[in-house]
């Protein structure tokens, strides 16, 4: 095994801000959908409203951070290892079978987790930003007459926005879930803390370290 800076610093901020910030949304969103008092009713609606403005702000920053690296080809999914992925998860894992898939500087996500995060960033972020931003805003649109909201009841808005809420909140805890079945339960958690990970060793230099990404230091 070699330590291998896998997960930069602007990644490990955004993924640990990302993750506080929709915590923090679920619980105010839920206080406000009226499953429990904790903030107050008004409290948690401004609080919501703050923290959906830092998400987006956040949300602008990645995208952009994304784009300007190249990270964004991560996230395309292949399918030539996908039911082996889903095989290892449902059997193999609880054989003790090895991982089907390697990890790499370029490769940071298997084929499964590709296609989730996808998932992630094109149907559930957009679900709850869209719908978030039109709640929000339902009122002054509605008194400039705009068709989208005379066309779309303010309760089909928040079944729609909750729904995303609920989706996002399954993938938390599976997401949770899978990040402790690395090298060891808390390897990964350690390693998106660090950015530092044990990949194989047999796994050739050049495979580890993109030209793309040269400015990685090597440890
Ligand atoms: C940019 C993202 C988001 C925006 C713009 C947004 C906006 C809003 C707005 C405007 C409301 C209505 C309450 C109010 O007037 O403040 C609301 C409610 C709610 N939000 Fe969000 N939100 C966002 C993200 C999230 C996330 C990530 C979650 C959960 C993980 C969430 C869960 C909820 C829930 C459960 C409600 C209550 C819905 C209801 O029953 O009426 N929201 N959100």
């Amino acid at each position: 095994m070699q330590k291998v800076y896998i997960y930069k610093g602007f990644e490990r901020f955004w993924h640990w801000s990302q993750a506080a910030l929709i915590f923090f949304l679920a619980l105010t969103g839920f206080e406000v959908h009226g499953s429990f008092s904790l903030f107050g009713y008004e409290q948690a609606v401004e609080s919501h409203r703050f923290a959906a403005w830092m998400l987006l702000t956040l949300i602008a920053f990645s995208i952009f951070w994304h784009f300007t690296t190249g990270e964004w080809k991560q996230y395309i999914p292949t399918f030539s290892k996908l039911q082996a992925q889903i095989r290892y998860y449902t059997l193999g894992i609880f054989k003790g079978e090895p991982h089907p898939t390697r990890k790499s500087v370029r490769n940071k996500l298997n084929p499964l987790q590709a296609l989730t995060y996808l998932g992630f960033k094109l149907v559930m972020a957009p679900l709850l930003v869209i719908t978030g931003l039109v709640y929000m805003y339902y009122r002054s649109i509605d008194a400039n007459d705009m068709v989208i909201v005379s066309d779309i009841p303010l309760n089909v808005i928040a079944f729609l926005h909750t729904l995303g809420a609920y989706l996002i909140l399954m993938f938390a805890i599976i997401h949770i879930y899978m990040t402790t079945t690395g090298e060891t339960p808390t390897s990964n958690i350690k390693a998106m803390l660090t950015g530092y990970e044990n990949l194989e060793e047999d796994e050739p230099e050049e495979n580890l370290y993109e030209s793309e990404f040269s400015d990685i230091p090597k440890k």
